[in-house]
C-alpha cells in the first residue's frame, strides 16, 4: 500500500501526460473494455492510431454501445473498433476467444485488464472467483496468446506487450497462515473468504506470475531472442470505475462514495495503462505506478512464494488447457 503521502500525491498532485506513443499500424486487445480503465484506455489507443483495437467484452452489447461511443467521440472508422466476447471464468470462451485472434495478421499488444473485486462468495475454477478471474482465467488467456505476440515481434520486427493492470493493494495482501500444498484448494473453503483480502491477494498473486513469466519469456540480458516481448504490469492509480461492483452493504457504499472523492477520473488511469502498454523493454518483467517503474516490496521478492504460486498456476492451466504450457517454450 503506497504510503500516506504518496497516496495524497498520486490522487491529488501528479500530473498524468495525456500518452502520445504512436499505436500506428498496430492491433490490440483489451480485455474487460466495456467500461472503466480498458474503454478509456481503448480510447487512447484508437486517438494514437490503431489499425485494429479488439475489445473483450462478456456482454457483447455492452462491448457494442461501448464502440458506438467511441467511434461518435472520436469520429474513426467503423472497422478498427471489433467487439469479440470474452469471458475469462470459461475455457471454452477463452479458447474462442483464442482462435479468432491467432487468425488475426498479427497482435502487438494485449492488456489483460479484465478484473473483479467480488464481494459475494463464489467457487470458479475450483477456487474462489476474485483469484479465479484475476489470476487463473487472466493468465489462461495471456498464456494462450503468447505465441502469437511472439510471432508478431518475429514477422514485424517490432517489440509487443504483455501488459497486467495490477494494484498497489497487492502489498497489504494477507498471507493465509496455513494454506497448505494448494492455495488455490484453500480457497474452495468459503470460511478462508475475506471480501477485501480475496482483490489485494489476487494482485500479489498476480504479480508474482508476471515476474515468473519474465523470467521464462525473452528475460533480461538474454540475447537469445532478436525480437523480445515486453511483460510489465502497473498499478493505474485509484479511479472511479465499476470494480466495488453492486454488492456493497450500505456502510460499505456510504464509506465509498466519500472515499471516491480522491478518486482520479477512468480516463486519468487509462492513460497510465497505456504507458506501460508502450513502454520500453527496460520495463520488462517490472511494475509501473504513477508513471514510474516502481521497486518491488519485499513480499514480492519472496521467491519462495512466487515459486509456489507459478507451480500451482502452471498445474491449474495445463489441467483447464492442455498443452499450454508449451507455449513457454
Ligand atoms: N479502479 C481502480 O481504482 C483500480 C485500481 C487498481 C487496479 N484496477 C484494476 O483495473 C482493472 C480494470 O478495472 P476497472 O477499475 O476499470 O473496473 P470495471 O469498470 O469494473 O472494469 C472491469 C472490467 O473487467 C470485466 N470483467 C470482469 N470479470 C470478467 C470476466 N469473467 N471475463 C471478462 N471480463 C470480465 C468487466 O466486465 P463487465 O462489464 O461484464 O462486468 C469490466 O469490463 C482491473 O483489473 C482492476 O483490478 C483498478
Amino acid at each position: 500500500m503506497p504510503s500516506f503521502g504518496d497516496f495524497v500525491h498520486t490522487q491529488f498532485f501528479l500530473k498524468i501526460p495525456t500518452p502520445t506513443a504512436s499505436f500506428g499500424s498496430k492491433t490490440i486487445i483489451i480485455t474487460g473494455a466495456s467500461g472503466g480503465l480498458g474503454k478509456e484506455a481503448a480510447k487512447h489507443i484508437v486517438r494514437l492510431g490503431a489499425s485494429s483495437v479488439i475489445l473483450g467484452c462478456r456482454s457483447l452489447s455492452r462491448g457494442n454501445a461501448t464502440k458506438r461511443e467511441i467511434e461518435a467521440r472520436l469520429r474513426c472508422s467503423p472497422s478498427i473498433l471489433q467487439v469479440w466476447e470474452l469471458d475469462i471464468e470459461s475455457p471454452t470462451s477463452v479458447k474462442r476467444f483464442v482462435d479468432r485472434a491467432n487468425a488475426l495478421p498479427r497482435l502487438d499488444v494485449l492488456i489483460n485488464n479484465a478484473g473483479l473485486q467480488s464481494q459475494k462468495f463464489t467457487v470458479v475454477y475450483n477456487t474462489e472467483r476474485t483469484i479465479a478471474v484475476n489470476v487463473i482465467g487472466t493468465f489462461l488467456l495471456a498464456l494462450q496468446l503468447l505465441p502469437k505476440l511472439r510471432e508478431t515481434a518475429r514477422n514485424y520486427r517490432t517489440t509487443p506487450h504483455l501488459t497486467f493492470v495490477g494494484s498497489a493493494l497487492y502489498d497489504v495482501a494477507r498471507w493465509p497462515n496455513h494454506p497448505g500444498e494448494d492455495i488455490f484448494a484453500w480457497f474452495e473453503d468459503k470460511a478462508h473468504f475475506s471480501a477485501i483480502n480475496q482483490y489485494n491477494l489476487s494482485k500479489l498473486l498476480q504479480m508474482y506470475a508476471v515476474i515468473q513469466l519474465s523470467t521464462i519469456v525473452d528475460p533480461v540480458g538474454s540475447t537469445a531472442n532478436p525480437n523480445p516481448i515486453v511483460i510489465n504490469s502497473l498499478d493505474p492509480c485509484f479511479c472511479k470505475t465499476g470494480l466495488p461492483g453492486n454488492d456493497l452493504s450500505i456502510p460499505l457504499k456510504v464509506a465509498l462514495r466519500v472515499f471516491e472523492l480522491t478518486a482520479r477520473s477512468a480516463e486519468e488511469g487509462a492513460s497510465l495503462v497505456v504507458q506501460t502498454a508502450s513502454a520500453g523493454r527496460e520495463t520488462h518483467g517490472l511494475y509501473m505506478r504513477a508513471g514510474k517503474v516502481r521497486k518491488y516490496d519485499p513480499i514480492v521478492q519472496d521467491a519462495k512464494k512466487a515459486a509456489y504460486i507459478w507451480e500451482l498456476l502452471c498445474k491449474k492451466l495445463e489441467g483447464l488447457q492442455p498443452g499450454i504450457l508449451q507455449n513457454l517454450r
